[in-house]
């Protein structure tokens, strides 16, 4: 039985590379982006949201693992973006002043996330990736302040903007597992 196993593994050994390289050969473009997507968001805690984000831009098709990197960058400035918005609206939709306070500091802070996420991709352009990583994380640092400042007023709280912050925290991490290892 463990010669026979042992038989099967090494020939599993010898036969994989070929006929992964096969595969390659009859389909390169679709297989390899399919391939390197399914890479970068192999290590993000949510792969789904990773690979949505990357699905979701057509660059993703030709792009290298920097160009995956910045195409994370602006899924989250589009979510960053989005989530300011949100913020304002709910700022002049209360008559709770204490909570009028927690949502414009939120928009602010969604605003500097996204000038922050700017920057990130200036640095991706530079092929600074220490850079960039310290970046995508202070934007998200403003994301968690709002998410720890805005828990007191729970279900007060739009479904969609709960929702959006939790895409944002899922994306932020994918990102930054992807532009460590650049
Ligand atoms: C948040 O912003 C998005 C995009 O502008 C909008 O579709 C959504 O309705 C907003 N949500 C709330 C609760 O204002």
């Amino acid at each position: 039985m463990a010669t026979f196993f042992t038989v099967f593994i090494v020939l599993q050994l010898l036969l994989t590379p070929p006929l992964l390289l096969l595969g390659q050969a009859f389909n390169p473009v679709r297989g390899s982006d399919e391939t390197l997507i399914a890479i970068e968001c192999h290590n993000a805690e949510v792969p789904s949201t990773c690979i949505q984000c990357l699905k979701s831009d057509q660059r993703s098709k030709n792009s290298d693992r920097v160009g995956i990197a910045a195409i994370m960058v602006n899924c989250l400035q589009n979510h960053a973006k989005t989530l300011a918005t949100n913020m304002s609206e709910l700022a002049s939709g209360t008559a709770d002043l204490a909570m009028k306070n927690v949502f414009e500091e939120c928009g602010r802070g969604f605003s500097s996330a996204y000038k922050e996420l700017s920057s990130a991709t200036s640095s991706l352009e530079k092929r600074k990736y220490d850079e960039a990583e310290m970046l995508v994380n202070e934007a998200l640092e403003y994301e968690l302040k709002c998410h720890w400042k805005i828990g007191s007023y729970g279900d007060q709280i739009p479904k969609d903007v709960v929702y959006g912050m939790k895409l944002y925290e899922d994306l932020s991490e994918a990102t930054d597992r992807i532009v460590e290892r650049l």
